[in-house]
């Protein structure tokens, strides 16, 4: 079956699947990480107005330009802006949602491979080891202490692993939409929710593990994560909503090119407004409900806030969680259950970031399912192996995931709601969004998604652009100081790293792939559009 006369069996299908493309990694490691970082209670007035303003919004947008956009036979963001804009531009605009699925996919499977490796070795009792030294584990693991040291294939090594997610990705989207995205999505989800009770109620039933410090108890460890500390004062940091931003995109997958694609195979009248809603609530239960109360109270319990403090997202997942769990009874189990859900939340999000670029090469260059998955599965395994091999200080992993998985996704997200509320123009997006809808959206959304959201988006990527690439130390006038990240000293500095030239390299080549695929893509629309529906709406 070709990707354009499939459809999802079931409401509730989509919905998991779109669940499943959020609930991720971004859950159960980002997001905790964050939160301890900058104290739970600013950076949750933060959050949920972000989720308010950026989340929403442009979740709903998402949803409803990819079912117009399926109306006309095109299920890739650049076929979708085709139709949309009906000018030779559009299937160049559209690029950016190729480019940001298909280079996450690159290193975000890299990551489900430790994941499932890490499952393994929880479970064959490896991690459980007396005098472990689970930072060296760690860097040895995923080639952080050297270039190329990962790329081994012995039974302690990530090889065996990423060549088992791979075939199961590619596996999977071979089997399509229904078979293949939507039956994992059908048991992975409410396994991966069901374990992740079972270690919040052993998180939360710990008690004072140590009777010598009787300050590291569950309490204090929900208290570390969730305290408010002073509000007012943290709001007041530009960084703080930045990461609380940059966190919604990541967690609900919007901006990603990821729920346009989904939602393209929704049929004409089925809902958009209640089942993003409902999708969106599900990664917020799985964020803040499971993957807030799990990591960090956990690790304070055991390590107190040293523990914790500096870690970041991958410290704290791979570091510091396996010694937790080796210190708890029955640790061996809960780790390998942590794990399992780790790999469970990553392969429902891996999985979806390659329907796009399936979709697009199907429709674009009239290749069927075969050829497409045989295609993607050469361009990304290209960029994997080179994560892979570069991995010294995770450098290649961290140049992309910054160009591509935080810079882009701003671009992207901002282009979706620009088009949705002055292309399309919000009184006729506002119709197709609620063409079927199981309920409406408060009219108050309609002028935060005509002003507000593009606004806010725009403030935040300049202060993003200010603070992460010059380093603008947020003063004014004489006590403002410019000093270029690491980012942009890496490629122009006077000592740059080759790792992050070369990174930036490949999307640059990535950007150049993508157009000339657009441009023949653009010529075989031209001879033969793919759908033309009756109802030309809007
Ligand atoms: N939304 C996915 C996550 O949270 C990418 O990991």
């Amino acid at each position: 079956m070709s990707a354009s006369n499939e459809s999802w069996s079931s409401r509730a299908g989509v919905i998991l699947a779109v669940a499943g493309s959020a609930v991720g990694l971004g859950n159960f490691l980002r997001f905790p990480g964050l939160a301890a970082q900058y104290g739970g209670g600013a950076f949750m007035i933060a959050y949920f107005v972000s989720l308010l303003i950026i989340g929403f919004p442009i979740g709903w947008a998402e949803w409803s330009l990819g079912r117009y956009g399926g109306r006309y036979g095109y299920r890739s963001s650049p076929g979708i802006f085709h139709a949309l804009l009906k000018h030779p531009a559009g299937k160049y605009l559209g690029v950016i949602g190729f480019i940001i699925p298909v280079m996450i996919y690159m290193y975000y499977v890299y990551i489900e491979a430790w994941c499932l490796g890490y499952a393994v070795n929880a479970a064959a009792g490896n991690l459980s080891q007396p005098g472990l030294n689970y930072g060296a584990f760690f860097n040895h693991y995923t080639g952080a202490s050297a270039d190329g040291v990962s790329l081994s294939f012995g039974l302690n090594d990530v090889g065996i692993f990423v060549i088992i997610v791979y075939a199961l990705n590619f596996y999977l989207i071979y089997r399509g939409i229904s078979k293949g995205i939507e039956a994992l999505c059908k048991y992975a989800m409410p396994a991966l929710i069901a374990l992740a009770l079972v270690i919040l109620v052993r998180v939360l039933t710990l008690g004072t593990p140590d009777p010598l410090k009787p300050d590291q108890n569950v309490l204090n460890g929900l208290g570390f994560m969730w305290n408010p500390g002073n509000v007012a004062e943290g709001l007041k940091n530009p960084q703080l909503w930045l990461a609380a931003a940059g966190q919604i995109f990541f967690s609900l997958s919007v901006g990603f090119g990821v729920i346009i694609t989904y939602s393209s195979y929704l049929k004409d009248k089925d809902d958009v407004v209640l089942s993003g809603l409902t999708a969106s609530a599900a990664n917020e239960f799985c964020e803040v409900g499971l993957g807030g109360l799990i990591t960090v109270p956990a690790a304070f319990i055991f390590l107190g806030a040293s523990g914790i403090v500096g870690q970041g997202t991958f410290g704290l997942g791979f570091h510091v969680l396996p010694e937790v769990f080796a210190r708890m009874p029955a640790g061996a189990f809960f780790a390998t259950a942590f794990f399992v859900l780790l790999f469970l939340a990553a392969i429902t999000s891996s999985l979806s970031m390659l329907q796009p670029g399936i979709a697009f090469l199907e429709e674009g260059l009239g290749i069927n399912r075969k050829a497409s998955v045989t295609l993607l599965g050469f361009v990304t395994s290209i960029g994997t192996i080179f994560v892979w091999y570069f991995s010294k200080d995770l450098k290649a992993l961290d140049t992309i995931d910054f160009w591509v998985g935080t810079m882009l996704i701003f671009i992207q997200a901002t282009i979706l709601i620009i088009i949705f509320g002055w292309h399309v123009g919000i009184e006729k997006g506002w119709q197709e969004m609620h063409l079927g809808a199981a309920m409406r959206v408060p009219g108050i959304f309609k002028p935060i998604i005509k002003y507000i959201t593009p606004l806010f988006l725009i403030t935040i990527f300049v202060l993003f652009l200010m603070k992460n690439v010059f380093g603008w130390n947020f003063s004014w006038g004489a006590a403002a100081t410019f000093n270029p990240t690491s980012y942009i000293v890496d490629l122009v500095g006077k000592t740059p790293s080759h790792v992050a030239r070369l990174s930036v390299g490949l999307i640059v080549v990535m950007f150049i792939f993508t157009l000339v695929l657009a441009h023949l893509a653009g010529k075989n629309w031209e001879k033969k559009p793919l759908n033309t529906p009756e109802d030309n709406t809007p």
